[in-house]
């Protein structure tokens, strides 16, 4: 039997609750397909994040990195809150910080790629957008984002005797071409292909001026055929609110810039727990990942059952489309939620998480979206095993 290892890492605050309904989705793919074709899940849990600190004193314990360089793939919830760090002590003058354990394992990982789609996941949510449906409906865009360098891995000081910090934001040549190599493959997958529109700073940035100079090249000479634009982040994040449908394509960015940009698009579906993500260390159907929502831990709203699980669900068919090579399953997640989102059989409110205007809790999200993939898949059965 096909034996494929999943490493959760549920973390901290909402992440257990949203993790454990994507576990139920993904173990029900599973289980279809062990009956239809001998393949199953094995999931296996790991610490990482604040909970690991108080567990075992590291962010990043050595027995979480081993698993998971070994795992199929790893699914990711959220790290960090209000309690994080610990306070300072003479025998700990710095204390760990749950975020690094995130840092660490992309880096260690090799994830580079961090692929954060900004769709709307349903029809119906167009009309609930914050923006103006018309504004909104055509929008679809990806952010591709650099994930292992930039500011985040810089040299940096903390605070010092004169009262000076700083991080540096280094970009290299070989950096900047992998990242680019993979923002143009993603966009000859479409069809027709998505054009590039690659964000930054080069009005004021030495590593802005490389890295266009750099996108450009890699461009021009290995993917002719390939649309390429740029434009500066700033006037970017703006457009992203004014007219989004104008960034339709793959918006490739340094690492602060997706980071930031990407929560913002999450203003156009209406919620940051809706948006899924895959981080890759290259491309094709095969390659090693960790996916997780783009959202963070929501300390305020952990432990009430109404974190919205969409985002790590949608994360989960992510994982099988592009380290498990399961693309009709991948699908038939997308299509569940879908469903779920609109369904009209709900006293006129479709069934929703709190932040969306509606009453579900998220145990019922995920019981919902189980219920709507256990009909895709069986029409899967049908259709194509
Ligand atoms: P956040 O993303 O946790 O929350 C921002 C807002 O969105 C909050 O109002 C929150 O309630 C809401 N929200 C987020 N996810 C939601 C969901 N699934 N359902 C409903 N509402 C949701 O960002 P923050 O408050 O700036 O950060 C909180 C903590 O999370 C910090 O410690 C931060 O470092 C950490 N963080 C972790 C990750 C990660 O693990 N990948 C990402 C971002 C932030
Ligand atoms: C994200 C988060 C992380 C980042 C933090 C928690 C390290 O904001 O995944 O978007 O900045 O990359
Ligand atoms: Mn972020």
């Amino acid at each position: 039997m096909r034996t494929e290892t999943i490493v959760l890492l549920k973390g901290d605050g909402i992440g257990p609750e949203i993790v454990t309904e994507a576990q139920k989705v993904l173990q029900l793919v599973s289980d279809a397909r062990k009956e239809a074709n001998g393949f199953q899940l094995e999931f296996k849990e790991e610490l990482i994040g604040g909970i690991a600190i108080d567990q075992t004193g590291s962010p990043l314990p050595e027995k979480t990195l081993n698993s998971c360089l070994n795992a199929s793939a790893v699914l990711l919830g959220a790290v960090g809150g209000p309690q994080w760090p610990r306070p300072a002590t003479p025998e700990n003058p710095n204390p760990p910080r749950p975020e690094q354990g995130l840092l660490d394992i992309r880096k260690k990982m090799n994830l580079f790629c961090n692929i954060r789609p900004c769709i709307f996941p349903c029809e119906s949510l167009k009309q609930k957008s914050p923006l103006k449906e018309e504004i909104v409906k055509d929008t679809e865009f990806i952010v591709v984002r650099e994930l292992t360098g930039g500011a985040y891995f810089g040299k940096r000081e903390e605070e010092n005797a004169e009262g000076v910090a700083y991080d540096t934001t280094v970009y290299s040549v070989p950096e900047v071409q992998r990242i680019t190599r993979i923002a143009a493959k993603l966009a000859l997958a479409h069809e027709p292909p998505y054009p590039i529109i690659s964000i930054d700073k080069a009005n004021v940035l030495a590593s802005s001026r490389l890295w266009r100079r750099v996108v450009t090249e890699t461009i021009e000479k290995e993917f002719p055929t390939v649309k390429l634009q740029h434009q500066l982040v700033d006037s970017a994040a703006m457009i992203m609110v004014k007219n989004p449908s104008a960034l339709n394509g793959v918006l490739l960015t340094e690492n602060m810039f997706g980071d930031i940009l990407s929560d913002e698009s999450s203003v156009i579906p209406g919620s940051l727990g809706l948006l899924p993500s895959a981080s890759l260390n290259g491309w094709g159907k095969e390659s090693n990942g960790l996916y997780e929502p783009i959202h963070g831990s929501a300390p305020e709203i952990a432990g009430q059952n109404i974190a919205n699980p969409i985002g790590t669900i949608l994360s989960g068919a992510m994982l099988l489309r592009y380290s498990l090579g399961l693309e009709r399953e991948a699908k038939a997640i997308e299509k569940a939620v879908a469903k779920v989102l609109d369904d009209e059989q709900h006293g006129g409110l479709n069934i929703r998480t709190k932040e969306l205007g509606g009453n579900a809790t998220t145990t019922e999200i995920g019981d919902a979206i189980c219920k709507a993939l256990a009909d895709e898949l069986n029409q899967l059965n049908i259709e194509d095993y």
